[in-house]
């Protein structure tokens, strides 16, 4: 299928900006659970400028050609985390990819992330991610009240130790890039990992025995193979596989 904008629009858009416009081919894995035995491999051309991302071609292919393209998103700027997807084989935000930055001269391959029950074309049931980010307690236990009208006083130096991991977005681009996750979904997976790590490197958290003692498990960190698939996949940048690996020290000689 080919999507072309009205050649006047477009003429009128390239004078405008000076900005070149050409055909890209996208090949999505479409899936129909409705009517589709098996996901199917679907072609479409879109015109795009360069400036674009992956998730304009995905909006241009829904609005423009076909209205039952399911994918998930939500900001559009890389903040939301809705939509991970696999882009050339590689995990990655369909909204912080540029459409200059990948090989136009060849097709683009557009399919779900793996390792996560498929819904319906690039849609995953996140339920199994969230259930073990959820296991692992990822949010503030203090055993004392704070100070009356007071917040909990954090050094710098202690605020630092956590700061890469504060950055999740709960994209799932980790877990899905993982072997381990793809072979056993009962792994708690990178994100639940970072999600821990969190907090319990967080001086004001009391619970870090509780979250090291679930992640002792035999699902839990000892099942990261150490594949660094993790790190290249996190669209900010995350350390995931340091972070795992500093949960695995804490279980071993406790959080500091
Ligand atoms: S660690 Fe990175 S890749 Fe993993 S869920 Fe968080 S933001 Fe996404
Ligand atoms: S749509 Fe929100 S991160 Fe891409």
């Amino acid at each position: 299928m080919t999507i072309v904008t009205d050649a006047s629009d477009t003429a009128q858009a390239a004078a405008d900006t000076g900005i070149q416009a050409f055909l890209v081919t996208f090949i999505i894995r479409r899936f129909d659970p409705e009517v589709d035995a098996e996901p199917r491999w679907v072609d479409y051309d879109v015109e795009l400028y360069s400036t674009d991302r992956v998730l304009d071609a995905l909006h241009k292919i829904k609005w423009e050609v076909d209205g039952s393209l399911s994918f998930r998103r939500s900001c559009a700027h890389g903040i939301c985390g809705s939509d991970a997807m696999r882009i050339n084989g590689r995990n990655r935000l369909a909204c912080k990819t540029l459409i200059k930055d990948l090989d136009i001269s060849k097709p683009i391959y557009v399919e779900a992330i793996k390792g996560l029950p498929l819904e319906k074309d690039l849609i995953v049931d996140m339920e199994p991610f969230f259930a073990s980010y959820r296991e692992v307690q990822p949010f503030l236990i203090a055993n004392s009240t704070p100070p009356k009208d007071k917040e909990r006083i954090q050094s710098i130096a202690d605020r630092e130790i956590f700061d890469d991991t504060t950055k999740c977005i709960l994209c799932a681009a980790c877990t899905s890039s993982c072997p381990v996750f793809w072979t056993d979904g009962q792994y708690f997976g990178p994100a639940a990992i970072v999600n821990a790590h969190r907090f319990i490197f967080d001086s004001r958290d009391d619970a870090a025995d509780v979250r090291l003692d679930i992640l002792n498990d035999k699902e839990g960190v000892w099942r990261c193979r150490t594949t660094f698939n993790c790190t290249e996949a996190c669209p900010r940048g995350i350390e995931v596989t340091k972070a795992i690996a500093e949960v695995k020290q804490a279980v071993l000689r406790g959080r500091s």
